[in-house]
């Protein structure tokens, strides 16, 4: 039987790399990469350090307007799984490339399953919240990380195909800690040492377009005691060069190109604290346990700030500042995400499914 995996952006190289590993002990898997990310450090990097096969599909989507970017992925993956006829769609997280996956499968009438299903910010400005909301909504079967996620799922009156399975991304990090740490030069690279350090992150589109946000973020990071080394999203540099904001960066931020999965394991591994508005940060940062600043008002993963490892600071520079300086994580992380087999699970489950 086969298996049709969907992938096209960073956070879903990551996740699709342990569970690749387990379908193909029983399954034939054809993977298709829409081409969403395309830069070698936003995607190609992600293949050959993760060990994920190459892509039997490269749709070179490529960037564009939501509109644009989803639209032709609609086109090209019906095309594909018209071709290929596989027994059941995988889809991941909650980029576009999730939601023309999910759409293109369920109007094919192809099983659809959801990894990261359930998760919510209940903020319906962000494109992600927009993407996931839809792909739970038709998908056969969900795969939720955590039991918050399978309750936001009852709540909407969804109870059928709904598993809890943990998160696929602790599978990755169990995996790859070890590997990262043996291989991973990245702390000499920029010349700093354990916990003396800060990690930030910043891609979420209200925070890159939007001037004035990204202007306060970037104070954020002034009067910092320690080196912040900030590995830079293309989305970033771009909006950084076009509100003039690179002549007057705070003298502890250190722009870097985006990092591999293994250097930024590492990174983050090792930092004193994330600073970040990423989803799966947040997450990572909890299990690695260093502390986590949030540059949103909401998360998908309140879990991590009730335990009180993540904070949200929103965009006040001031806030930020504060945070850098003063936050510290009073209490013991739990097991929130899993045992790290949570693909063996969903291949249990998914194997169930199709009566195998
Ligand atoms: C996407 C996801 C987001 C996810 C993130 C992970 C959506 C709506 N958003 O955001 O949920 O957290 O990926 O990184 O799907 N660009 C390049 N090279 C690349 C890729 C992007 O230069 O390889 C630039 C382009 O200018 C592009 C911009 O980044 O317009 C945004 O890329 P896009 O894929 O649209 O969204 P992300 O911000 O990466």
């Amino acid at each position: 039987m086969k298996i049709a995996s969907i992938v096209g952006a960073r956070p879903q190289f990551i996740k699709c790399a342990p569970l690749s590993r387990e379908i193909r002990k029983e399954f034939d898997e054809v993977l298709i990469h829409t081409g969403q990310h395309y830069d070698p450090n936003m995607s190609g990097i992600f293949f050959s350090e993760l060990d994920i096969p190459l892509p039997d599909y490269n749709l070179g989507i490529g960037s564009g307007s939501h509109g644009r970017q989803t639209g032709r992925m609609l086109m090209a993956l019906e095309k594909v799984l018209l071709a290929e006829k596989p027994s059941l769609v995988l889809v991941y997280g909650d980029t576009n490339t999730t939601l023309a996956g999910a759409i293109t499968a369920s109007k094919l009438q192809v099983p659809l399953a959801h990894v990261e299903a359930g998760l919510r910010s209940r903020d319906r400005r962000m494109p992600e919240e927009i993407n996931r909301v839809i792909a739970d909504r038709i998908s056969d079967l969900l795969f939720c990380p955590t039991a918050a996620a399978v309750l936001n799922l009852e709540k909407e009156g969804c109870r059928r195909g709904v598993h809890l399975t943990g998160d696929v991304m602790v599978d990755a990090l169990r995996y790859n800690l070890g590997i990262a740490e043996e291989a991973s030069g990245v702390l000499d690279l920029f010349g700093v040492k354990d916990r003396k350090y800060l990690v930030a992150t910043v891609h979420r589109q209200s925070n890159t377009d939007d001037a004035a946000n990204l202007r306060n973020i970037i104070d954020g990071f002034r009067e910092t005691d320690f080196p912040v080394i900030f590995p830079v999203h293309p989305r970033t540099r771009k909006f950084l060069a076009k509100y003039n904001l690179l002549k007057d960066l705070p003298g502890s931020l250190v722009l870097a190109e985006p990092l591999g999965y293994l250097d930024m394991l590492r990174l983050m591994a090792h930092a004193r604290k994330i600073v970040t508005d990423s989803g799966g940060i947040q997450k990572e940062a909890y299990l690695l346990r260093v502390p986590c600043i949030t540059l949103r008002e909401n998360s998908e993963w309140m879990e991590t700030v009730e335990d009180g490892w993540n904070v949200l600071a929103g965009t006040d520079p001031a806030r930020i500042r504060d945070l850098i300086a003063n936050f510290s994580p009073a209490k013991p992380t739990r097991d929130l995400f899993g045992d790290g087999n949570s693909s063996g699970r969903i291949v249990s489950i998914i194997r169930e499914f199709l009566g195998g």
